[in-house]
């Protein structure tokens, strides 16, 4: 947690004591599986899955109504003290546990202060289960629905008045994570002769009775997306996508190799991509907007399902996997700029900052964290928006390395 205030910033870090953690700790070994690993002890310790794998907490923190809650591909959030960042415990936000299921991207909608949910049930047909809080923090509603295949899912779009799940052809062949055979990364398949499948569904689903909307597309691989918005009747979708996720998914994916400290391959970079639905269609468009080598998309959150020109994004040079830049999309006119940190620094996920003082979609501020690999430590750096080219206008210098993290968020202090 980086506090900015009173003329000076404030760093403070911490590790999410989940049971995980704790039990992990005091065995000094590890003894609970993931979404990624397994448990020691072969196929018994890894049956039925989904009551074992813990959470690591360890993708999204997300501050909330005061508080701040870490997120895992599965299980339940744990809260941390936002003050403190030490661990509160897990919750489920009052929900039966058993109907609670949660993933780690979840989307605040800044006009109406709804907070929106979904989560994959596993299982042999598998659910998406859909959970609204309002902006007082009660239970606005919680749903859930049969998917048509077994996608492996990590964000989603949410628009002003639909939620949209990218059901890509990432599939997770589900008998073998049941039995214990494999984790779930490890069930995952590529199928991209299948096409993505659009699954659409109404915000307000109050009256019940609901039927989801299928819409196919090309396929691509989406790890996350920057933002969905209308346009009249029409959905517009935009997000990072790969043509094929083999940094991921295959016989020696570079994500799971550089684990084992080895350097991996990959072929297909993420390009920055938008698909259109018109209204009653059963195909949509995708198409590339920006050619690249792009992860980690972010808006300005406060246009989240609103219409919004520009979008953030980390970008990697030719054939790199680690990303050495940020750059600013203009979805209007094709344009990125973009600012690199140079050879051996190394970034993470632009956070979009807002600047009170100045009005427009740029007007504001992007965190980057950012490491720099000869020194052996990160920084925090901080550039205008508007100006994302010209570099840093300051960087807050830390004395020691952090491990490349995920996603960050901004809250103005009260
Ligand atoms: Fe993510």
């Amino acid at each position: 947690m980086f506090r900015f205030g009173d003329g000076e910033v404030e760093y403070r870090v911490r590790f999410v004591r989940t049971d995980k953690f704790v039990d992990e700790e005091r065995a000094g070994k590890f003894v609970w599986s993931t979404f990624s690993t397994q448990a020691p002890g072969g196929v018994l310790a890894n049956v039925l899955p989904q009551r074992k794998i813990r959470s690591q907490a360890g993708i999204t923190a997300v501050p909330r109504r005061g508080r701040v809650f870490a997120f895992d591909e599965t299980g339940l959030p744990w809260e941390l003290d936002a003050d403190t960042l030490g661990t509160r415990g897990e919750t489920s936000f009052g929900l039966p546990r058993d109907l609670t299921f949660y993933a780690a991207h979840n989307k605040i909608d800044v006009e109406t202060g709804e907070w929106l949910h979904f989560g994959i049930e596993f299982g042999r047909r598998p659910r998406v289960h859909l959970t609204t809080f309002a902006a007082d923090g009660s239970l606005a509603g919680h749903d859930s629905y049969a998917l048509p295949r077994f996608s492996y899912l990590h964000d989603w779009f949410v628009t002003r008045r639909f939620v949209v799940l990218h059901l890509h052809p990432a599939t997770i062949e589900v008998w073998g994570l049941l039995l214990g055979l494999r984790s779930i990364v490890d069930s995952l398949r590529w199928n991209g002769a299948d096409g993505s499948l659009l699954m659409i569904l109404p915000r307000d689903r109050r009256g019940g009775g609901i039927t989801p909307r299928f819409v196919e597309t090309e396929a691509s691989f989406m790890w996350h997306s920057f933002n969905g918005h209308e346009e009249g009747d029409e959905l517009v979708l935009d997000f990072v996508g790969y043509e094929n996720p083999d940094h991921f998914i295959g016989p020696d994916p570079l994500t799971l190799a550089v684990m084992e400290g080895r350097p991996g391959q990959f072929e297909y970079p993420g390009s920055v991509r938008r698909i259109r639905i018109a209204p009653g269609a059963t195909r949509a468009t995708n198409e590339v907007v920006v050619v690249g080598n792009f992860e980690w998309p972010r808006i300005d959150d406060r246009l989240l399902g609103r219409r919004n020109r520009r979008g953030f994004v980390a970008s990697a040079r030719p054939r790199q996997f680690f990303w050495n830049a940020v750059a600013r999309i203009d979805f209007e006119s094709g344009s990125c700029l973009e600012y690199d940190f140079g050879d051996r620094v190394f970034t993470s996920e632009p956070v979009f900052v807002p600047d009170p003082g100045r009005t427009g979609e740029d007007a504001g501020w992007l965190l980057v964290e950012l490491y720099d690999s000869d020194r052996h430590k990160s920084s925090l750096a901080v550039l205008d928006a508007a100006r994302v080219e010209d570099g840093p206008l300051a960087r807050v210098l830390l004395e020691h390395h952090v491990p490349i993290s995920f996603h960050g968020y901004w809250k103005p202090r009260a």
